[in-house]
């Protein structure tokens, strides 16, 4: 990979499986996961939209490598998803979730994280969020920080 390597960011595909999955172990434990169950969440995925319109609720996007020629070259290099919640508050107001943010540690330290928070953000608040929040470990802080998030409340949990 050149140091002008060319990226785009787009809707995550079946196609995807294999490198996905290699970018998701950078975050954590995936296995087990194999193409029918990856197909089959990435479906369901696509059933639930937003009250007012035809937002997806569930949109995860990857960011791919791309040649001089504009096409792919089958890596994925980030992965990273953003829930929209409905909620009864404010009037029925909208809440961004970021979840499951993984960069390729051949790829990381190139802003690429930061152009998929950054794209995630604004996919949420230009789609009616009034707030976009995420979870995350005391060692990201910074980079959260770098993308524009404050922090705010704590996190609890009942974890098995
Ligand atoms: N702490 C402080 N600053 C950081 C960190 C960090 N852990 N990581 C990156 N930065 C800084 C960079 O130095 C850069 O600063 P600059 O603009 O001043 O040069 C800026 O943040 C943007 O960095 P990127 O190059 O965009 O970061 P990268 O592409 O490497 O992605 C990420 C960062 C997502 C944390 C990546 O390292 C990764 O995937 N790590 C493993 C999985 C992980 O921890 N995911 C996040 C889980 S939280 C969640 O899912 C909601």
């Amino acid at each position: 990979m050149s140091n002008n390597t060319e990226f785009k960011i787009r809707r995550i595909e079946t196609r995807d499986f294999e490198q996905v999955k290699k970018a998701l172990t950078f975050l954590t434990e995936v296995e087990p996961l194999d193409q029918a169950r990856f197909n089959k969440v990435l479906e369901y995925w696509t059933t639930y939209k937003l009250l007012e319109d035809d937002t997806p609720v569930y949109n995860c996007f990857v960011i791919v490598p791309i040649e001089s020629d504009g096409k792919e070259t089958g890596e994925v290099a980030a992965v990273g998803t953003i829930f929209i919640e409905q909620k009864l508050i404010h009037g029925g107001a909208l809440t961004g979730h970021i979840e499951d943010i993984a960069v390729n540690a051949q790829f990381q330290g190139k802003k690429l994280g930061k152009k998929l928070i950054d794209h995630l953000s604004q996919y949420g608040l230009s789609n009616g969020c009034y707030k976009v929040i995420l979870d995350c470990a005391e060692k990201n802080i910074g980079f959260y920080e770098k993308c524009s998030f404050n922090q705010a409340g704590i996190e609890m949990q009942i974890r098995i």
